[in-house]
């Protein structure tokens, strides 16, 4: 498996504070994801190995888990909050407008690769709702101008590359 030097000292990092290294294989999981985009079929074996397990042992929390992705994402990552103080303020047609813009649905690559759009569950800034996430980034009160705005520019800046 073809990790980061940074992504493997956290990983061996994070074993040491569990007595039972099996007990460490949800944050290796979300380890790799942050820097693969996903779960691929080669770092099952990969943690398994690590953690002294059967693959199918990581297979099995992995496809338990939503939050496991098991495919690769767009090169944008756009989360758009579904709890109640979003879904009541327009989430889910914010998350509409996005799916529109990039010609894709939830949970797919749009067709150019660039981004994908999901929604999540609360992003603890309610009190800004509706609220998306686009990579790192947190965008409050995302009206319908607004959500135009974040979409405009992530199609320039892909225009850029
Ligand atoms: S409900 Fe959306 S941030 Fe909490």
């Amino acid at each position: 498996m073809n990790l980061k030097p940074e992504t493997l000292i956290k990983i061996d990092e994070v074993i040491t504070h569990y007595p039972e290294k099996r007990s460490a294989m949800m944050p290796l999981l979300h380890l790799i994801q942050e820097e693969v985009g996903y779960i691929p079929e080669e770092a099952i074996t990969w943690v398994a190995e690590k953690l002294g397990l059967q693959p199918i042992n990581v297979y099995e929390v992995v496809t338990f888990y939503p939050m496991f992705r098991r495919q690769p994402i767009g090169r944008r990552h756009i989360k758009v909050c579904r709890t109640l103080s979003c879904a009541l303020r327009g989430g889910y047609q914010i998350c509409e407008k996005f799916e529109q813009e990039f010609n894709t649905h939830r949970g797919a690559v749009s067709p150019d690769g660039e981004v994908t759009v999901e929604f999540v569950e609360c992003l603890a800034s309610c009190g800004t709702a509706p609220v998306v996430m686009v990579d790192d980034d947190l965008h409050e009160q995302v009206d319908g101008a607004k959500a135009q705005q974040i979409a405009d520019r992530i199609k320039a800046e892909a225009r850029q590359r």
